[in-house]
């Protein structure tokens, strides 16, 4: 048999160099005169071991990471195509102890098969979900999506089966799906991953969305920053309409289905749905006041189911195995499993999906093993710009919506963000107010111009300039862009800014006067 090497060729272990070390080991290959056939797979997520190399041996793959170009000749001389010993063995994927605490359901293919390859989809259980679905009626299928506790991984944490309902319950004569790739949140990349590493789960998941609401095209709005997942998000598009998955008669079924890739236009606040339909519709990414809501009158006026990346990529699972069994995960109203993003100064960098319920504290440093740079953790952002930051003291928050909205936080697209005790939450809170005034829209005043009074403020009390009473402003202010803003843009930034004054009081206290030296 030929030997076959797995090496990802997803944006994040390009930016590791996996590009270089693939380039090494065909002219490798080719100088030693072996035959063998190269993979571009996804990542499996542990990116602190990326370029992870893997090989397809009798006893199943062996892995090897990270791989720099250097260590390529003696992969080969160690007998790496048949598992041999190296300094970079890892052993199999599957027991490397990032991998194997896991619970992988939605992202279960990824970094395991050949992204664009149908039959590998298939192989591993693909296109299950959808010959279920055309079993059943668009209710059951909603049915199912609600009964299984699915609610939206885009931030709201919205039920997935209600607000597809709602659009199969409104009449139209043209319905959309659409796909909210935009992924603005810092230190995230799910989508990004799973659409480069598992394109194909994100068909079936829209295809099935359109069925069970009567929509017959997709979009997937991409953000412009992810070229490759652009470049294989369209061709998996391509294979899918071969293969008859998309388009008039999905799987020979009477049920129409077809999508395009649409790339965005470089806004954080495109990624705010409403903003995001306007952005497809060829207009300037404005949010819209709700009513209506997008499943009323969304994309070009017309009933528009409206969701995550991640939040359409589970739905697969969840028609194959069932309702029972994906709900079977989680806690409380928190229900299957999320992939958590781990960034920022952290040792352990990757996503790392498992079912709610796990702390924070063992997700940073059991998972993610504390930071970096080795020093102690001060501050964990949690949920994106948008989202609070919690100090060391609330880490036994376990991973779930309502868990984290007690303690006045989000979870949002679950991107964690580590710093350590050099972080000044000042200047983190400053920053948030300047994200705020840079990314808003403009619609409606407490957020275009509560966020630039909010920077001037903080910077009054940097400079020690009547601390107590700016410090009194800022939270007034914050209060007024929380419950007077039209979206989250204005509405959230408060959380980043008044979770840093309540939890590190010290960082707000003026810079001690210096006395000039007489
Ligand atoms: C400023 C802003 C930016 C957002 N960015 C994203 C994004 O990049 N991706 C996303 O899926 N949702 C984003 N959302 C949330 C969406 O408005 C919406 O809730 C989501 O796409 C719905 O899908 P879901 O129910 O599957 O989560 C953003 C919201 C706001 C207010
Ligand atoms: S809160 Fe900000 S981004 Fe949202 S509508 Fe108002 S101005 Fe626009």
């Amino acid at each position: 048999m030929i030997p076959r090497i797995y090496i990802p060729g997803d944006s994040g272990a390009l930016a590791l160099g996996a590009e270089k070390v693939a380039k090494a080991i065909a002219s490798e290959l080719a100088e030693r005169g072996i035959e063998a056939k190269i993979v571009r797979n996804g990542s499996r997520g542990a990116y602190f071991l990326e370029p992870m190399v893997e090989v397809a041996t009798a006893n199943g793959r062996v892995a090897y990471g990270p791989v720099k170009t250097s260590d390529v000749k003696s992969l080969f001389d160690s007998g790496f195509l048949t598992g041999g010993h190296h300094k970079r063995w890892l052993g199999a994927p599957d027991k490397i102890p990032f991998l194997a605490k896991q619970t992988r359901l939605t992202f279960a293919r990824c970094g395991v098969t050949d992204p664009l390859s149908l039959e590998s989809y298939k192989k591993h259980g693909g296109l299950n979900g959808l010959t279920n679905a055309l079993g059943l009626t668009p209710a059951a299928i909603v049915a199912q999506v609600t009964e299984s506790g699915l609610r939206g991984r885009g931030g709201a944490g919205f039920p997935t089966g209600i607000k597809w309902k709602t659009v199969l319950d409104t009449v139209g004569d043209r319905k959309y799906i659409v796909c909210n790739a935009d992924e603005g949140d810092s230190g995230t990349f799910a989508d990004r991953m799973i659409m480069e590493g598992d394109p194909f789960v994100l068909i079936e998941g829209m295809t099935i969305a359109g069925i069970a609401t009567g929509a017959t095209k997709g979009f997937v709005y991409i953000r412009s920053e992810y070229p490759h997942a652009v470049a294989v998000m369209n061709k998996a598009v391509e294979i899918a309409r071969k293969a008859g998955v998309l388009g008039a008669s999905v799987l020979g079924s009477p049920n129409a289905f077809d999508m395009e890739i649409r790339v965005g236009a470089g806004a954080y606040v495109c990624g705010e749905e409403t903003a995001l339909l306007d952005s497809l519709e060829g207009k300037r990414g404005m949010v819209r006041a709700k009513p209506p809501l997008p499943a009323h009158k969304g994309l070009f006026g017309k009933p528009t189911v409206i969701n995550n990346v991640i939040s359409l990529a589970s739905v697969p699972v969840i028609m194959d195995k069932g309702a029972a069994f994906y709900k079977d995960f989680g806690m409380g109203r928190s229900r299957g499993t999320i992939p958590i993003q781990i960034a920022g100064n952290v040792k352990y960098a990757g996503l790392f999906e498992a079912a709610f319920g796990m702390t924070l504290g063992e997700i940073v440093d059991e998972i993610g093993g504390g930071t970096a740079t080795g020093r102690p953790v001060k501050a964990v952002q949690v949920g994106g710009p948008l989202g609070a930051y919690f100090p060391r003291a609330l880490f036994d928050t376990p991973f779930d919506y309502e868990a984290f909205a007690a303690e006045d936080g989000l979870i949002g697209h679950a991107g964690i963000v580590v710093f350590d005790d050099t972080a000044d939450m000042l200047k983190q809170a400053r920053f948030a107010m300047e994200f705020c005034a840079i990314e808003s829209c403009g619609k409606c005043t407490p957020c275009r111009i509560g966020s630039t009074r909010g920077v001037e403020t903080i910077d009054r009390i940097a400079a020690g300039i009547e601390p107590e009473k700016n410090l009194a402003l800022v939270t007034d202010l914050c209060n007024t862009m929380k419950f007077g803003s039209l979206c989250a843009l204005g509405g959230f930034t408060p959380y980043p800014v008044m979770s840093s004054i309540t939890h590190f009081p010290d960082d707000f206290k003026p810079a001690p006067v210096r006395v000039a030296a007489e």
